[in-house]
């Protein structure tokens, strides 16, 4: 039995606009999936699912019959957390070079789902590392990353970035920008959460963006300008010091561009009226910025302040269900005790 975990994360800037080659900064958050994995004698996989939403709630899924029965959560979250178990199967198969090996796997997370908080990256991430490693066919972190993105690809007809699957493997703050993916170190941010209770597709929130991008040349410009701003942000946090609290200004300058990020990404139709409701009630409570995080449609927002007001603004935000402190995870996927 092996248990691996990978964290969730948020974008500080980016997200959308890296998937046409824009650059992006991902940052990974303590909010964990961890999946324990057990080698089977027959080919079969068995998946049972825990606590995939904040509220939490459990289904059993014998991958081997396809049979699944009745869950109390709406099916199509259900099936977008099996589709992307089944493609991590298959990648941690490959890579193994065991393409029938059997498993009964059990996923747990504190992520919730499609809400812009890396839910699917995260499980697949530590799916892969956990079922290799079960194996006795441990793979390199970068490897894990690379077989996890190509697990999200697949899932999302080829509309994926490496940056959620990179940012969850390695941990920290990345930049990712087509298939260069680095570390980057950033001074210890103040990153607070606000979540709506809901979850976009991302699947048709890129194809959304990538029609309006294909239809009007200023959506096109509108995707490049993001592509500025994570270029600014990289910036001021290369300018920074890692090892010293932020500054005022940086704050400020760093808050500033996400509100602009966010104004572009709802500009390109990914924002919603709660994440609306969220980012300006963060807004008014003080926050340096705040903007949307992953996909969007429902979801999540990160806003940056250092003081409890933008908590205390977001829950009592009509649409908000909940708001917490997220910090920088510094530990990408690792092994857990079972
Ligand atoms: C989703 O978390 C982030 C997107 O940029 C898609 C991707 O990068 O694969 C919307």
């Amino acid at each position: 039995m092996t248990t691996s975990s990978a964290p969730g994360k948020v974008y500080l800037f980016g997200e959308h606009a890296v998937v046409y080659g824009e650059p992006a900064i991902p940052c990974a958050i303590e909010r964990r999936a961890r999946v324990t994995v057990e080698p089977r004698e027959d080919d079969h996989v068995r998946v049972e699912a825990r606590d995939l939403t904040l509220d939490g709630f459990t289904v059993e899924y014998d991958g081997s019959t396809g049979d699944r029965p009745d869950v109390a959560v709406p099916s199509s979250l259900v099936d977008a957390a099996m589709g992307y178990v089944d493609a991590a199967v298959r990648q941690a198969r490959a890579a193994a070079e065991s393409p029938k090996a059997g498993f009964n796997i059990t996923v747990e997370s504190d992520i919730p789902l499609g809400a812009g908080l890396g839910s699917s990256a995260a499980v697949v991430v530590a799916l892969i590392d956990a079922a290799t490693r079960s194996l006795d066919a441990p793979i390199e972190t970068r490897e894990v990353a690379n077989r996890a993105y190509r697990a999200e690809f697949e899932v999302q007809d080829g509309q994926a970035s490496r940056a959620d699957t990179f940012c969850s493997a390695m941990g920290g703050a990345v930049r990712v920008e087509g298939d260069d993916c680095q570390t980057i170190e950033t001074p210890r941010l103040p990153i607070v959460v606000g979540f709506d209770g809901g979850a976009g597709d991302t699947g048709t929130l890129v194809s959304g963006v990538r029609e309006l991008k294909n239809t009007y040349s200023f959506a096109a410009d509108t995707v490049s300008s993001i592509g500025d701003i994570v270029r600014r942000g990289e910036l001021l946090l290369a300018e920074s010091d890692p090892t010293a609290a932020p500054s005022e200004q940086l704050l400020t300058e760093l808050g500033e561009l996400m509100n602009f990020n966010h104004g572009l990404l709802s500009a390109l139709g990914v924002s919603s009226r709660s994440l609306d409701a969220m980012v300006w009630s963060a807004r008014d409570a003080g926050a340096y910025g705040a903007k949307l995080t992953g996909a969007g449609g429902g979801g999540c927002i990160v806003a940056l302040d250092s003081t409890p007001e933008t908590r205390t603004a977001l829950r009592f935000t009509p649409g908000c269900e909940d708001a917490f402190r997220a910090e920088l995870s510094m530990d990408g996927v690792r092994v857990e005790e079972p």
